[in-house]
């Protein structure tokens, strides 16, 4: 899978940096070839030589070689690259790499690489649990880049926690796994709406439920890594989007999120429902907060929302790939399949309440997934990255 790929692999100081030659030479055997670059200080964990040996190309340290004055170009090695991997990634150039703080060769190579990114952490357990490490991370995701999570182990202080660098075979094996992946999708436009829609009574209160937005979006990421081209219309929710390829539409109430989809559902081949639509608006909302003076017990009068799903499949025309969701507390099956026929549906997502750890808000969902060909797929409890990856195999078989 790694045969013939181009890898620059970014070494920074941290003592896991002795398992980096170990890795390298794993990249190497597996055909890859690779490109070394390394901070300055890292070169006081391990020499240059042991890695130019194993790599069989000089390693890159320095924006220029001192003695021949040889420019060392990071824009050609960030375009040379089919993937980039940093390990071990210290606290401190995770730090720059999230910030842009471009003050060696290897964070301005990060800084111009069109390809993928993989993240190694390594550090000790109170440095990698620190607020300051895990925004840090937490905008390397968003920038789309992939992080390897560090193992909880034994740490160089002889603490233990998490912090220990993933071992080499498992990073390779992230890498094989990523360039396994078909582009499936390449050339497909896919609408995905996500989150909950707010229905505003004034300009302080609204009717909204608790979805977080989590399934949408890791669907969204799933297709985009798949090669599709993504728009994703998104109710209000606190979740950056990772991974290019994904236009994001953001709304707030359902006539807005309805605009959007059709809008773009024209051009798609594939839409995906997953948001939490408020079935009912207020029939109407205040410019003003409305005060507690004088309203003992307001009624609000409230308006049905359009369907979204059943307008775009009353709008299908032949191709195209409509999935719902379903989110049912009882008659889970029954009340799914209604939904499969009465919105024109291909494909229907069904999760219980009952089931613990699906749902709303959860990093896990469990789904079974009914086809309009009749097939019913039950899976297992698994994290919402891997219930997307199955409802997109299940839609790649119609
Ligand atoms: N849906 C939609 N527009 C709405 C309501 C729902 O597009 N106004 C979509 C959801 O995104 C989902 C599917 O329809 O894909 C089913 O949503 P759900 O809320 O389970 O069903 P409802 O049709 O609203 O029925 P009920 O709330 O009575 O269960």
């Amino acid at each position: 899978m790694l045969k013939g790929k181009h890898i620059v692999l970014g070494i920074t100081g941290g003592i896991a940096a002795y398992k980096s030659a170990y890795l390298l030479r794993l990249l190497i055997k597996a055909g890859a070839e690779v490109q070394v670059v390394m901070t300055p200080s890292a070169k006081e964990f391990i020499t240059p030589v042991t890695l130019s040996a194993l790599s069989g190309k000089p390693v890159v340290s320095e924006f220029f070689t001192a003695n021949t004055g040889e420019w060392h170009s990071h824009v050609d090695l960030g375009l040379w690259a089919d993937a980039m991997v940093i390990a071990p990634a210290t606290a401190s150039t995770i730090g720059k790499m999230a910030n842009g703080v471009a003050d060696n060769m290897l964070v301005t190579t990060y800084l111009s690489a069109k390809a993928p990114v993989f993240v190694a952490p390594a550090m000790d357990l109170d440095m990698m649990a620190h607020p300051s490490t895990c925004r840090n991370l937490q905008l390397l995701k968003s920038y789309g880049n992939h992080i390897i999570e560090p193992a909880v182990g034994e740490l160089a202080s002889h603490l233990v926690g998490k912090g220990r660098m993933e071992e080499p075979e498992n990073i390779v094996k992230a890498l094989e796994a990523f360039f396994a992946k078909q582009k499936t999708l390449s050339g497909k436009k896919v609408l995905v709406t996500a989150g909950p829609t707010y229905e505003k009574i004034d300009p302080v209160r609204f009717i909204g439920n608790y979805s977080s937005g989590k399934m949408g979006y890791a669907i969204a990421e799933e297709a985009a890594s798949r090669g599709a081209e993504v728009t994703l219309v998104s109710g209000p929710v606190d979740i950056k989007v990772s991974g290019r390829g994904i236009n994001v539409v953001k709304v707030e109430s359902a006539r807005q999120m309805l605009e959007a989809c059709e809008a773009h559902f024209g051009d798609s081949d594939i839409a995906v429902m997953c948001a939490a639509v408020a079935d009912y608006a207020p029939a109407h909302s205040s410019d003003k907060k409305i005060k507690r003076e004088g309203h003992d017990a307001p009624v609000i009068e409230l308006v049905k929302n359009p369907d979204i799903a059943k307008t775009l499949g009353g709008a299908k025309r032949p191709g195209q790939i409509l999935v719902g969701f379903a989110l049912e507390t009882d008659h889970e099956e029954t009340n799914a399949q209604g939904k499969l026929a009465s919105k024109h549906l291909d494909m229907i997502v069904l999760n219980s309440l009952r089931d613990a750890g699906a749902g709303f808000g959860t990093d896990t969902n469990k789904v079974t997934i009914y086809t309009a060909d009749g097939r019913a797929l039950p899976f297992s409890m698994k994290s919402k990255a891997e219930v997307a990856g199955d409802i997109l195999d299940t839609i790649e078989t119609l």
